[in-house]
């Protein structure tokens, strides 16, 4: 019988998911039937509900419901507890098991697929959000030599920074403490780019860079990139390749096999120039 599997946001007119899955499921010849379900916004448990109760057996979610399909979820793995949010569910029976591979996603992207290793990696994470909040633990466990964290609103940062220092060197800081600072990898885990912003990232945190990552995907060369860009940092990349190696660490999880991520990355990827 074919399984149900579903990713549940609003909106969700503009998701990948269905296709990312399918073509995973193709490859691996796993029997599945992905969808994208737009939930009601003041009727998210009744809809994961209504989904397990007709046969489904995962959901992926995606904003605005990250936070209520955490506290929905019956157990939470580590992840998922660390970053107070969920991306991925698994249905077992009256079990709703919630893991969080937004994070791990990104950690793969940035060492096998772009081919620069966390170990020993001075990193800057600017912004406190979720986003950054989801990426501090699967960073901090790759034993980079320190994760700067730089956000608007200071106290923000040096708080996340606290709630993880006890799995590596994490520092939290406003973006006028950066000056004079050098990082590896630079990563905008801000919103700004959504809304075509600029975070006050002072340029020459980047002259040492060999990585600028935006979280962002398909926004093209964004302020943030822009900037990186203009400091002479030779490589540049979005999110596309955190979105594929986050749904492949769900896929694994709710099937059991690893998909290969190259082919779908490719053809999702949109020339950032
Ligand atoms: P997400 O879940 O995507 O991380 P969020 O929790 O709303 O979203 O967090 C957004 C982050 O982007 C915050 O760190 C925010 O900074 P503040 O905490 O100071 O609000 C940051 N952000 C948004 N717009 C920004 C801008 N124009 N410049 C700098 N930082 C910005």
């Amino acid at each position: 019988m074919t399984d149900k599997y579903a990713v549940i946001g609003n909106p969700i007119g503009h998701t990948k998911s269905p296709m990312i899955h399918g073509s995973f499921a193709e490859a691996t010849g796993q029997d599945i039937d992905y969808r994208a379900i737009e939930g009601s916004l003041d009727r998210f448990a009744e809809d994961v509900h209504a989904f397990r109760e007709a046969g489904g057996r995962g959901m992926n979610v995606t904003a605005p419901f990250k936070l209520q399909a955490y506290a929905l979820a019956t157990e939470r793995l580590e992840r998922a507890e660390l970053a107070g949010a969920t991306n991925a569910l698994k249905f077992e029976g009256d079990r709703i098991v919630a893991d969080n591979f937004d994070g791990v996603g990104l950690a793969n992207d940035i060492q096998r697929n772009l081919g620069f290793p966390l170990e020993g990696a001075r990193m800057l994470v600017i912004g406190a959000g979720g986003a950054a909040r989801g990426a501090l633990l699967p960073f901090l466990s790759q034993r980079p030599e320190a994760v700067v964290l730089a956000n608007r609103t200071e106290t923000k940062a040096i708080e996340l920074a606290k709630q993880f220092a006890t799995h590596g060197r994490v520092q939290g800081c406003g973006y006028d403490d950066l000056a004079g600072e050098r990082f590896d990898i630079v990563i905008n885990a801000t919103s700004a780019s959504l809304k075509g912003e600029l975070p006050p990232l002072p340029a020459e945190t980047l002259r040492e860079a060999g990585l600028a990552y935006e979280l962002a995907y398909g926004k093209g060369l964004t302020p943030f990139l822009r900037l990186a860009r203009d400091a002479g940092v030779p490589k540049l990349a979005d999110g596309v390749g955190m979105l594929v190696e986050q749904a492949a660490e769900a896929f694994l999880w709710w099937r059991g096999v690893r998909p290969d991520t190259r082919g779908v990355i490719d053809r999702m990827t949109i020339p950032l120039a």
